[in-house]
């Protein structure tokens, strides 16, 4: 990759201390790809900086998941135009989910004639060429194939932390919940081998990463497409076993795989950190059947139940989707139980958002904004007493600390995550950044811990 006959000549036609932009939207993957394409736009010799009115290139990654996400990056797209009017040369690439969406792609260059690289998720290896290919075509350069070969034991990508880092497992995904637009724009479910994970840990453990989080849509499902069938719970264990490494999280768990060999992890591996993201999307049997998503209200709880008689203090924390058509108070009512029953330490909450090309979308039965705000502000107090509940149980204690940055609240102090992916802030020393500390809480919000180092 590093010797891509592209870069060389990119070089040379680029203008001298050329600097870029970028801009991302979207979930964790997204973030971690926009860090990638970091990697390769500093190995062409730009310099990143913050203020895209200083940049000759401004990379948009874009979102797809929901019509707000959507928008956002549209808007700031447009608002791009006069810039690009007053400067031909600078160039706008726009990358991520918003180019696979089906028949978008056209619309989208048609609507936004100074975009100057379309690129696919799939397709970042390719950046260079297509860069290459801007400056001597007199069009949109389209790269949005499903080219999958990210399988590469090289990848590059610039960490946004020292300490910790972003490490892809498996691409895609094979569910086609009713709801949701990830399968059209990340393709099929594709694992990557796990000696080639393993050895990307290694080199960041050296690098001096001490917690990794795993990325895949669907983790619990990781192996089934390699040649050499295996299971999630394996490779953990092997994950478990890179010395030096202090932490593993991972995300994103579907519920109808998640299996009694995940569970048994916890217990037995060290480094598996307390914490499970576990989305359920909504409590009522009726409405997940019509999301198609392949389990019931009582299996999942079954599954909690079976995290929580480990006896661990493991953190949940799900994702729910509220005013999915055909959703009836009495429906809501059962995620309402549902969230009591398992008392959430977290939850991420979202109105459902009609995507195009889904078959939820096409339903007559939509419910009304109104309604769905009325059921998603009613759903955050409950979340957030809760949550404020189960930090209660922390005041006094001391807990070990990841320590990630200077807190963005208040500069005097630091800000950190529990094993159990609480965020902790505390007075201290910059230095402290990176290292593992003991921090007595004294004071327990809805959101963070407020402590003292020990
Ligand atoms: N509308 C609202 N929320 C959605 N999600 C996925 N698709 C949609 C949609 N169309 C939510 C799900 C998923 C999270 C990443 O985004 O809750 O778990
Ligand atoms: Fe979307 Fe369902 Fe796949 Fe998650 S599992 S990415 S919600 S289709």
């Amino acid at each position: 990759m590093l010797d891509n006959k592209y870069n060389e000549l990119v070089k040379e036609i680029i203008p001298k201390n050329s600097k870029y932009a970028i801009r991302t939207y979207g979930c964790q993957m997204n973030e971690h790809d926009s860090e990638q394409v970091e990697f390769f736009l500093n190995n062409l010799g730009m310099e990143k900086v913050e203020d895209y009115n200083e940049a000759n290139f401004i990379i948009i990654n874009t979102c797809a998941i929901r019509g707000t996400a959507e928008n956002k990056a549209l808007g700031f797209l447009g608002s791009l135009k006069n810039l690009k009017r007053q400067n031909p040369n600078l160039k706008i690439i726009v990358s991520g989910c918003l180019p696979k969406v089906d028949g978008t792609f056209e619309d989208l260059i048609k609507k936004n004639r100074h975009i100057d690289i379309l690129i696919g998720t799939s397709n970042y290896l390719s950046l260079p060429e297509l860069i290459y290919r801007s400056y001597y075509e007199d069009k949109t350069i389209v790269d949005i194939s499903d080219q999958y070969d990210l399988n590469s034991a090289e990848l590059n990508y610039n960490r946004m932390y020292k300490h910790k880092s972003f490490v892809n497992i498996m691409y895609g995904c094979n569910n086609f919940c009713s709801y949701c637009i990830v399968p059209y724009t990340r393709g099929r479910e594709y694992s990557r081998e796990i000696t080639d994970i393993v050895k990307e840990i290694e080199g960041l453990v050296q690098d001096g990463v001490k917690e990794v989080t795993l990325l895949g849509q669907n983790v619990n499902s990781y192996g089934k497409s390699l040649t050499n069938k295996t299971d999630f719970p394996s490779l953990l264990k092997e994950i478990n076993k890179i010395e030096g490494l202090e932490r593993i999280r991972f995300m994103t768990s579907h519920p109808k795989d998640f299996s009694d060999d995940l569970i048994k992890a916890y217990a037995d591996l060290d480094k598996l950190s307390k914490q499970l993201h576990l989305p359920v999307q909504s409590g009522s049997n009726k409405v997940l059947k019509e999301m198609n998503r392949k389990y019931t209200r009582e299996a999942y709880l079954e599954k909690i139940n079976k995290v929580k008689a480990l006896d661990m203090d493991i953190s949940l924390s799900t994702d729910i989707i509220v005013g999915f058509p055909g959703e009836t108070e009495e429906d809501f009512e059962d995620t309402l139980n549902l969230i009591k029953a398992v008392e959430y330490d977290s939850i991420f909450t979202f109105l459902y958002s009609p995507r195009e090309g889904t078959p939820a979308a096409k339903r007559e039965d939509q419910v009304p904004h109104e309604i769905k705000m009325e059921r998603f502000n009613r759903l955050m107090d409950l979340t957030n007493e809760i949550a404020y509940k189960k930090n209660l149980k922390y005041k006094d204690t001391v807990v070990k600390v990841l320590v990630d940055e200077v807190s963005k609240n208040n500069p005097e102090y630091l800000s950190g995550r529990t094993d159990g992916f609480k965020t902790v802030n505390f007075a201290g020393d910059q230095d402290l950044i990176g290292k593992i500390v003991d921090v007595k809480i004294e004071k327990v919000g809805t959101f963070s811990l407020d402590g003292k180092l020990v």
